[in-house]
């Protein structure tokens, strides 16, 4: 059985006051609450440090959104995956297609971030998903096959262990148009295919693959029971207290 994942992703939300305001609201809506999900949030860098005191005994893991491959040095502007550990990261989301397409993070650089974070033992949350030009060109498979088997190019199952896939069809993200449970499920299925193909059945039966793209409290069960989702990456709806722990509750 694999575990949910419900990860909450801030993007470029809540600077240091909002950030506390909002981690320590999901602190107070999830008490009493009994969930055997595993919470994830993601704040901004300069939220990392205080939003990981105020989760300090609790199950909630931190992330960061994106770091550098390189270990230090001149890269003006640039954060390394020591300085993610050293303020509390256990996770970090590598090529989110807002990486991708405004930032133009390419398969060889997300594949050289996720070498970097495994070598220095951050798990990788890795996002894959399709544009609406290319969904409605029918060629969707063939870019999730591109982007997974060249972001993951010479890395083994060991060093993936830790690894969470998230399925991000572009043309849901921001936009308030989820993909169908159906429509999400064909593409998880075929991603832990695959996995299965380059690694074994064995490790692709115990990926979790999240689903993201417009995931709200009214949609996130349907979206969740399918027999390939195996949790939630949320942007929007993360963002207010109630509606994260309401995704969180629907995932058991
Ligand atoms: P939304 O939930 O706002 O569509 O964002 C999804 C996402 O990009 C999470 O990483």
């Amino acid at each position: 059985m694999r575990t949910k994942i419900v990860a909450g992703n801030w993007k470029m939300n809540n600077d240091l006051n909002a950030s506390i305001t909002l981690i320590s609201d999901i602190k107070k809506e999830l008490s009493g609450k009994n969930s055997n999900v595993k919470i994830i949030v993601c704040p901004p860098f300069t939220s990392l440090e205080s939003v990981s005191t105020v989760l300090k005994g609790t199950e909630i893991s931190l992330a960061a959104q994106n770091m550098y491959f390189e270990d230090s040095g001149a890269f003006t502007g640039e954060i390394s995956s020591s300085m993610l550990k050293s303020v509390g990261c256990e996770f970090v989301i590598l090529g989110h297609s807002e990486r991708r397409t405004i930032f133009q993070e390419s398969n060889q650089v997300i594949n050289k971030k996720i070498k970097t974070a495994v070598k220095n033992n951050l798990k990788p949350i890795f996002c894959i998903g399709e544009t609406l030009e290319e969904r409605e060109g029918g060629i969707t498979f063939k870019v999730i096959e591109k982007q997974v088997t060249e972001g993951l190019e010479g890395l083994t199952e060991k060093d993936l262990e830790h690894l969470i896939a998230a399925y991000e069809p572009v043309w849901a993200i921001g936009t308030g148009r989820n993909a169908t449970p159906e429509q999400a499920q064909e593409v998880h299925a075929f991603i832990r295919q695959l996995i299965s193909k380059l690694y074994s059945s064995g490790f692709a039966d115990n990926l979790v693959i999240q689903y993201g793209g417009s995931v709200k409290p009214e949609n996130s069960k349907e979206l969740m029971t399918q027999p390939d989702i195996d949790g939630a990456l949320v942007g929007g709806a993360c963002l207010k207290a109630d509606s994260f722990v309401k995704i969180i509750l629907s995932a058991q």
